[in-house]
């Protein structure tokens, strides 16, 4: 059987801002595979550094930002090792992203399809302009707008619908990755489990991959094929979503999930998550978790944790969860 290839790669991708205050520490030795046509969910609290992996991944950086190391490989091309000029002819034609803040990302006083055929432009001047509408047309349909919008006005459209047409911007130059930050966070349950769908439905048909980016673990469980548990910005916990619901390796990811019944329908030792995340200007030693950890010991607070594996499911915890036996240590 043909071995498939990822289609996106990050290794030990560390990246820090520099403030008055001193080095934000936003991402730390992050390494995670995106195979194609798969939904990887990026999962943590508000400040644990998954928009500031997406913008890594755009290479869409503030001035302050520092680029430690590791690699970003899109379809064996290290996106980090590129001049502008290259990344400017993947950044949305390869990857693209629906941003945290897509309400802002419409300009206010242009035609809705107007900026999509601006962002189709970009990338083949040469594309008629009947049949750049045409284009727009089409994506509007697709995620399930009246084509006959694309001439308003983004005032003229409700939340839901803007975000729809911001999801159509990403998708214009039919990118192979598409990172969704938070794209529904906005909106009432019911509008945004609409576009969930839609957005799934859309991934399917294109066989696109998908990097999903929530703070709600509860939104990624029917939605993703894996989970990536984020804290203090490094990747604790990654495997397949049923696996990481229903066998949690990492406290923390326990910690998450403890507020929603598991998919088998069984109670589970409930673990309430107390107290804040960590400043990451000077983030604890040891395990970043350990002082929010009800299985904490000594080593914890001293010694960074190891890997530990069940099958392609791992977690970097000196105390996992679940059956010992079964883990094994990486390397080991
Ligand atoms: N431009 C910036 N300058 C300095 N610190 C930043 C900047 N952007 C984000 N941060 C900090 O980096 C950390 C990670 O933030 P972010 O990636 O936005 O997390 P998330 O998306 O998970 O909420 C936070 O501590 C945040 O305050
Ligand atoms: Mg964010």
């Amino acid at each position: 059987m043909a071995t498939t290839e990822p289609i996106l790669r990050v290794a030990d991708l560390t990246m820090h801002y520099q403030t008055r205050q001193g080095e934000v520490k936003a991402v730390d030795g992050v390494s995670f595979d995106l195979m194609p046509g798969q939904i990887l969910g990026l999962v943590g609290e508000s400040g644990c550094g998954k928009t500031s992996v997406a913008m890594s991944l755009m290479r869409l950086l503030p001035d302050n930002a520092r680029l430690i190391r590791g690699q970003i490989f899109i379809g064996g091309q290290d996106l980090l090792a590129m001049t502008e000029d290259e990344v400017r002819s993947y950044r949305w034609k390869r990857i693209s992203m629906v941003f945290q803040a897509a309400m802002n990302s419409l300009d206010p006083v242009y035609k809705v399809g107007d900026q999509i055929i601006e962002a189709i432009e970009a990338h083949d001047k040469d594309v008629p302009i009947k049949e750049s509408r045409e284009r727009v047309a089409s994506l509007f349909q697709l995620v399930g707008l009246e084509p006959g919008l694309m001439d308003r006005y983004p005032h003229e459209f409700s939340g839901g619908m803007r975000q729809r047409a911001v999801i159509a911007m990403a998708l214009a130059c039919q990118p192979e990755i598409v990172i969704a930050d938070e794209p529904t966070t906005a909106l009432d349950v019911i509008v945004q489990d609409r576009i969930l769908r839609k957005l799934k439905d859309i991934q399917r048909d294109m066989n696109m991959s998908m990097v999903y980016i929530t703070h709600d673990i509860a939104v990624v469980a029917e939605f993703t094929d894996r989970i990536g548990v984020m804290y203090a910005g490094k990747l604790v916990e990654l495997g397949d979503t049923i696996d990481v619901f229903n066998n949690p390796i990492h406290p923390y990811t326990s910690a998450l999930l403890s507020v929603f019944p598991s998919i088998r329908g069984e109670k589970r030792p409930l673990t309430p998550l107390e107290g804040e995340p960590p400043n990451l200007i000077d983030p604890p030693a040891g395990c970043r978790f350990h002082p929010r950890c009800p299985y904490a010991t000594e080593v914890c607070q001293r010694e960074e944790p190891p890997t530990v594996r069940r099958g392609s499911h791992w977690a970097d915890c000196w105390n996992p969860l679940g059956d010992a036996s079964v883990l094994s240590q990486a390397g080991t």
